[in-house]
C-alpha cells in the first residue's frame, strides 16, 4: 500500500504492536510458569498484568481514532516468541533456562521501547494529546520491565547458569 501520510503509518505501526502485545500477554503465562527463579516468575507474572493494561490503552487509542481494535501480524514479536519457545525446549538446565529467557525477554521488552517511543512522538506530532499520555505510561512499564529482568539476571541468574 502506498502512502504518504504520517496517520498511516501511525495507524500501521499501532496494529502491529496491538498484536505484537496481544501474543505477548498469551506468551508470558508459559514463560512464567517454566521459570526456575522465583524473582523471575514473579517479574513475569507482574508484566503479564502490566501487559493486559496496554492492551486496553490501546484499545483506547483505537477508540479515539474511532477504527475497531484491530491488529497485523507483528513478525518481530512472532519471532522473538519463537525464540523463546526454542530456548524452553532446548535448556535442560534451569537457570541456563532462565538467562536464556531473560535474554529473549529483554530483546521483546526493546522492541516494546522502541515501538512506544515512535509512537509517542508520532502521537505528539498528530496533536493527540491522550494517546500521547498513554504512549507514555506503557513506555515506562516496559523500560521498568527492562531494568528488572537485568537486575534479575546480573545479580542472581547468570550467576547460577555459569
Ligand atoms: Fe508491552
Ligand atoms: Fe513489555
Amino acid at each position: 500500500m502506498a502512502t504518504s501520510r504520517l496517520e498511516d503509518i501511525f495507524m500501521m505501526t499501532l496494529k502491529d504492536i496491538y498484536h505484537g502485545e496481544k501474543q505477548i500477554a498469551k506468551a508470558l503465562p508459559k514463560m512464567a510458569k517454566h521459570a526456575q527463579s522465583p524473582h523471575l516468575k514473579e517479574a513475569l507474572s507482574h508484566h503479564l498484568e502490566e501487559t493486559k493494561g496496554q492492551v486496553a490503552r490501546l484499545e483506547r487509542v483505537f477508540q479515539l481514532l474511532d477504527k475497531p481494535p484491530r491488529g497485523e501480524t507483528c513478525e518481530a514479536i512472532k519471532g522473538l516468541i519463537e525464540e523463546g519457545e526454542e530456548v524452553m525446549e532446548k535448556a535442560d538446565n534451569g537457570a541456563v533456562c532462565d538467562a536464556g529467557m531473560i535474554g529473549v525477554g529483554q530483546a521483546i521488552e526493546h522492541y516494546e521501547i522502541a515501538r512506544y517511543g515512535t509512537l509517542m512522538a508520532w502521537a505528539r506530532q498528530l496533536g493527540m494529546t491522550e494517546a500521547t499520555s498513554l504512549f507514555e505510561e506503557t513506555l515506562k512499564e516496559e523500560k521498568k520491565a527492562d531494568a528488572t529482568l537485568n537486575d534479575i539476571a546480573l545479580h542472581e541468574v547468570n550467576r547460577k547458569a555459569a
